[in-house]
């Protein structure tokens, strides 16, 4: 499986943070934004990574990652999305690096506590079609938005003034070499991008689409609260860690 991270956009909800620099360059507690997502995919297992980039500086992505050495990996592909045409037409960049093979998809700016590897595992089992990774919320408006009908995804909605669930769609995507097709289908929504929810909801209309619950703490980092909130999370989990290790070596002393 092949691993992809979203990272292009103009970052605008962040602007002037973003005025001279790209959003998922800055930073989140000790690491620039762009660590988390490619951290999350080489955690699952996966080591033939593409970064999607765009906006003006793109080229301090490959200043800051090289080729993944700091990450264990051998290489990273680039690839260069002009203008804002949405995360389904960024991905359609990577569709030359995918080259037939299956994709776990992670959004740049998405951040996660915990491992991805039982769910990507589970995926490459099924055999086909895609998976998503859902997580409750109390702001679901604020997300595309699943309906769940006993153990099937129904639809999703993409922020919806009235959310029919409190499970957000996390920005990870695992989809079967057909995403490519399905993204070919779309038109452009009312904010004038092709959406992410339109993929998810062509695989749920073929009754391919299956789910995992993420495990763990999930944010985004795409507005100031939220840029803020993933800074205090990945601080909290650093401490944690460091003293719960603490606490086993002074144990075993
Ligand atoms: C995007 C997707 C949305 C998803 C979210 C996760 O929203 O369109 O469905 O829930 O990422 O971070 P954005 O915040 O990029 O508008």
């Amino acid at each position: 499986m092949k691993g992809i991270v979203l990272a292009g956009g103009t970052g605008s909800r962040l602007f002037p943070l973003t005025k001279i620099t790209n959003k998922h360059l800055l930073p989140i507690y000790d690491k620039p934004m762009i660590y988390y997502p490619i951290q999350t995919l080489v955690d699952a297992g996966i080591e033939n990574i593409m970064v999607v980039t765009g906006g003006k500086n793109s080229g301090d992505f490959l200043r800051l990652l090289a080729n993944g050495k700091g990450f264990g990996l051998k290489h990273i592909d680039y690839t260069y999305q002009e203008g804002e045409g949405g995360i389904a037409e960024a991905l359609n960049l990577a569709e030359h690096f995918a080259d037939g093979e299956e994709i776990c998809v992670v959004l740049g700016d998405n951040i996660i506590e915990r491992s991805i590897r039982g769910a990507v595992d589970a995926f490459r089992a099924q055999g086909g079609g895609a998976r998503i990774l859902l997580k409750e919320v109390s702001d679901a408006e604020r997300f595309g938005v699943a309906e769940l009908a006993g153990d099937k995804i129904v639809g999703i909605e993409e922020k919806p003034l009235r959310p029919k669930s409190h499970y957000a769609v996390t920005g990870i995507y695992m989809y079967d070499a057909t995403v490519f097709d399905k993204i070919r289908t779309l038109v452009p929504s009312k904010r004038g991008e092709l959406e992410i929810t339109d993929v998810n909801n062509a695989y749920i209309h073929e009754g391919a689409m299956s789910f995992s619950f993420l495990d763990g703490w999930w944010t985004d980092a795409g507005t100031f609260d939220s840029l803020l909130r993933a800074a205090n999370l990945v601080s909290q989990t650093l401490h944690q860690n460091s003293t719960e290790k603490h606490d086993i070596e002074t144990t075993a002393v």
